[in-house]
């Protein structure tokens, strides 16, 4: 076999148009062959049609590019939950523009690596460029606003947590019940105390519980909230949370993971007020930023509070390279080898614009709206509340929490639907998170006809599918 071609130079694009013709054409055909939002029959029958199409995985003489890319890209396809159908809309699982996912493309082609400047001249500048001008939207008025590209929210929130140590020494965590997992596992990974988990009976962070743990727990604290929050999507009280840390003299992580795009906006920013006086703030742009995975960032009020990330790698950024005036990366992640997600992100904001952002936004909140006044319209649904961004939880009236479950798991073996499960005090919901921008009426009804046929089987047969 000849030596494959490279993605990249001058000769890369040639070689590359045919495989992603052939890419394109398998992703085409496989989302055919799947006809809905995923594969019907659950693991076992899926993980069987997968193993059965793609054959030897590491055969002793290879089958070519395009029959490799043909086949797996064609399994892949057929066997995804494709967040671009509307009925997959379980979890904060976005539908990555084509744009996005076609400057990703020139990123895998061209192959910066952002731990050092001769890895990544153009992409190293163009990350600053990007994180500046992110961390001003979130700190318009900080002197010199600074932030981090992440592998999501996860860890961004590891790294605020981080940071908060490093300026304090051991800070005790307080976080509400409706916070991600991502900030207990942080505390665990970095030798911190458990967070101390006040109450969200409404959904959100109790303030009397947070102004008694602010009062009983001594030491450095960081109190964390959050803005939309992965069960229900609702957004902290931000304003008096800030006021309450400022009087207690604690430092405020948010976790905009989800709602931070808001502040694009006009219509919904308000529901952010206040996020910039926290120290971090985390935000995740594939979330409610169309982009394909990963798109996180950490931001913070000035550059210095990342300076504590500095570390030493004489092959990466040498002292004397660093006083000639090749810039130093190294800082900029706990990760070496680092994919430049920053160009996906910089080709959507400038390709869409602020309104442009802002009308993707704004018509996703207004499908989650259009959802919840279907379910509110019929006595056979039951829905949970109005959505604060664009999770809508529900269920069928006088239902339980079996029943609720085995709906959302008829759904998935069918391929009928991806719905999420939520846990409230009021028991168990199905959980609609909305992000599609496509998603019509008609498919938002379409979806209530689903779970009401897969109801009215599982009261019918009492069927339990795994
Ligand atoms: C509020 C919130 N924070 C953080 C995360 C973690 O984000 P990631 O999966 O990008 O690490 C999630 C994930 O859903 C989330 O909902």
């Amino acid at each position: 076999m000849p030596t494959p071609p490279l993605a990249g130079g001058t000769a890369g694009p040639a070689h590359l148009r045919p495989l992603i013709d052939t890419v394109l054409t398998a992703l085409h055909d496989g989302a055919t062959r799947r006809n809905g939002p995923l594969p019907a029959g659950g693991p076992d029958t899926v993980t069987q049609h997968l193993l059965r199409t793609t054959g030897l995985l590491i055969p002793d003489h290879g089958t070519g590019a395009h029959h490799a890319l043909r086949t797996l890209v064609t399994a892949l396809a057929e066997g995804a939950a494709d967040p671009a159908h509307p009925h997959c809309a379980a979890h904060l699982h976005t539908p990555p523009l084509a744009l996005a996912a076609a400057a990703d493309l020139a990123a895998s082609a061209l192959n910066p690596s952002m731990d050092s400047w001769d890895q990544a001249p153009a992409a190293s500048a163009l990350e600053t460029a990007l994180t500046t001008a992110l961390a001003t939207e979130i700190y318009p008025h900080a002197p010199q606003p600074d932030a981090l590209v992440t592998t999501g929210g996860t860890e961004a929130n590891q790294l605020a947590l981080l940071l908060a140590r490093e300026r304090h020494g051991p800070v005790q965590t307080i976080c509400a019940a409706n916070a991600h997992h991502s900030i207990t596992r942080a505390a665990w990974l970095l030798g911190l105390p458990r967070p101390v988990v006040i109450p969200a009976p409404a959904g959100v962070m109790d303030l009397p519980a947070l102004r008694d743990a602010l009062l009983r727990n001594d030491g450095p604290l960081l109190v964390t909230a959050t803005a939309g929050t992965t069960d229900t999507g609702r957004i902290d009280p931000l304003t008096d949370i800030a006021d309450l840390t400022t009087t207690h003299g604690a430092e405020l992580h948010i976790d905009a993971a989800y709602g931070g795009p808001l502040l694009f906006s006009p219509t919904h920013r308000h529901a952010l007020r206040s996020l910039h006086r926290a120290h971090s703030v985390t935000l995740d742009l594939h979330k409610l930023g169309w982009q394909p995975a990963s798109a996180g960032i950490l931001a913070v009020p000035h550059h210095h509070h990342l300076d504590v990330l500095h570390h030493h790698a004489p092959y990466l950024n040498a002292d004397d390279d660093t006083d000639a005036g090749l810039p130093d990366l190294l800082g900029r992640s706990l990760r070496t080898t680092r994919r430049p997600d920053a160009l996906k992100i910089a080709v959507t904001l400038q390709a869409l614009g602020r309104d442009g952002l802002a009308e993707l936004v704004d018509r996703t909140l207004t499908t989650a709206h259009h959802l919840a006044d279907l379910i509110d319209a019929d006595p056979a649904l039951e829905l949970y509340d109005r959505p604060t961004i664009s999770t809508v939880l529900f269920r069928p009236t006088h239902t339980d929490d079996t029943t609720v479950a085995t709906i959302r798991r008829t759904l998935l073996d069918r391929g009928h639907a991806v719905l999420g499960r939520a846990h409230t005090d009021q028991g168990l919901w199905l959980k609609a998170t909305l992000l599609n921008p496509h998603t019509t009426p008609d498919d938002l009804r379409s979806l209530l006809t689903l779970v009401t046929h897969a109801h009215t089987g599982a009261t019918k047969e009492g069927s339990t599918p795994r």
